[in-house]
């Protein structure tokens, strides 16, 4: 790469050491347990190929212009979010109030964060419990709704998992511009990838009739899908891509100036499908061994995975392998979440990277200890009349990341038209972010309404 820092229009403090590197730091902050935990549920929940299918719609018509729009704004305006915005807004003569899309976006991560990072401590109970079983020390059953129950209700292991989560972000998260995403992903990928692919490879050996499951998830079955369907598949759309909450601005403000930014969007889109759909492979494929019910939402991989994989050979080295895979994943999410919200930090109040990165890591334990509150029935809190974690799931999938996203899209098309103009199919992409977009948002809302 030829460009270093001083090709940056923004006042970022370093870049990518190659566009290879931001492929794989995008991938990382996407790749997560939107793959791995959300998708496979909430396929189940919609009854299969249909549901696979408008997702992959909104992924193309939504998901890829937003994504690029993103990367395109920190390129222009830099790392941090609200600046970036109001930088972009300032240029092409707009409203400095732009730059609250920036602040919506850094406050969201934070919410985000708060069961996000909750979650990743499960994952990473629920590894420690088959690391331990696979070395034959463990004697725990894990195979149960009980074992699952009795770990959601344990406040203390789940604050322990969450204090490990939050400190090990943090080592990686103060250390400077692109550095840190640099230096986990350069392992974590790799090793992810070879997790994946043997347990896709098992699950096809050791499947029966693994076409069942192909099946299952290519071929639509339009009766099963309800009309609320729409709006799930646009907000997870939004969500597994990581944008709506300025993600891609901060990972794009570290790019050079003359990357083709859809080709890497497209890459990282990619990837972050083909990864979502081996999981729901493997996960079904797995709970279809033991005739489970794929409509079991939220506990499937935690209730229903661990019950099939005590049923099965080598089930709980299988079992290690599969949280070990999903911990990675959730893990370099977490990263790219909590350095969203350091940005924000340091922008606000002029704090350090280190400073502002430690003062994430406290507010993520202080956010997830309150979730962790109301999971355990310590602290019942409810929202909105649901339990803290499900109402925090649902607000910023269903609503703030639809609001944020639509909003990047009509900033771009006004704020970047030219430039977008000037990419391969930049008249579609600019037709997507100008009218597509807004439209998907209206048609959510009357899904959420009907
Ligand atoms: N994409 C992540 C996943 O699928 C979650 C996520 C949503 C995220 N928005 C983000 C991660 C922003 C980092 C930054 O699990």
């Amino acid at each position: 790469m030829t460009t270093a820092a001083s090709a940056l229009k923004a006042p970022a403090a370093g870049s990518w050491s190659s566009r290879l590197m931001f492929v794989a730091a995008a991938a990382g902050s996407a790749v997560g347990l939107g793959n791995i935990w959300k998708f496979p549920y909430i396929v189940g929940e919609n009854g299969g190929g249909a549901f696979v299918l408008v997702y992959l719609g909104c992924l193309a018509l939504l998901g890829l212009p937003i994504l690029i729009a993103e990367i395109m704004i920190g390129r222009r305006g830099g790392d941090r979010p609200s600046t970036a915005f109001l930088a972009a807004a300032r240029a092409a003569g707009l409203s400095g109030r732009w730059r609250l899309v920036g602040a919506l976006g850094a406050t969201t991560s934070l919410l985000v964060l708060s069961f996000y990072a909750v979650i990743t401590g499960w994952v990473l109970l629920y590894g420690f419990d088959y690391a331990a079983l696979a070395i034959g020390q463990g004697s725990e059953v894990l195979d149960s709704e009980a074992h699952f129950s009795r770990l959601t209700g344990d406040a203390r292991a789940q604050v322990f998992a969450l204090l490990i989560v939050a400190s090990a972000a943090f080592a990686f998260s103060a250390r400077n511009a692109a550095g840190g995403v640099e230096a986990i992903m350069r392992w974590m990928g790799p090793a992810f990838a070879v997790l994946l692919f043997l347990l896709a490879a098992y699950t096809a050996l050791a499947h029966p009739a693994p076409f069942d499951v192909v099946r299952y998830l290519l071929a639509p079955d339009f009766a099963a899908l309800k009309p609320a369907a729409f709006g799930e598949a646009v907000g997870h759309a939004f969500f597994t891509l990581s944008i709506g909450l300025c993600g891609m601005v901060v990972y794009g403000a570290y790019l050079d100036s003359n990357a083709s930014v859809p080709t890497l969007a497209l890459a990282v889109a990619t990837i972050d499908t083909i990864v979502s759909m081996l999981c729901a492979f493997i996960v079904f494929g797995v709970a279809f061994a033991t005739g489970a019910d794929p409509a079991q939402g939220p506990g499937l991989i935690f209730v229903i995975l661990p019950r099939a994989f005590s049923a099965m050979p080598f089930g709980h080295v299988v079992g290690a392998a599969f949280f070990a895979a999903a911990f990675m994943a959730a893990f370099t999410s977490v990263i790219a979440l909590a350095i969203i919200v350091s940005r924000a930090i340091e922008e606000t109040f002029g704090a350090t990277t280190r400073v502002a990165s430690a003062i994430t890591a406290l507010a993520t334990l202080s956010g997830g200890t309150v979730v962790i509150g109301s999971v355990s029935g310590a602290a019942p809190i409810r929202l909105f009349g649901a339990p803290l974690l499900d109402a925090l799931d649902a607000i910023t999938s269903s609503v703030l990341l639809p609001v944020s996203g639509i909003l990047i899209a009509v900033f771009a098309a006004r704020a970047l038209a030219a430039e977008i103009r000037g990419l391969p199919f930049g008249r579609a992409l600019l037709f997507c972010l100008r009218w597509v977009a807004p439209l998907a948002l209206c048609g959510v809302a009357a899904s959420r309404l009907l």
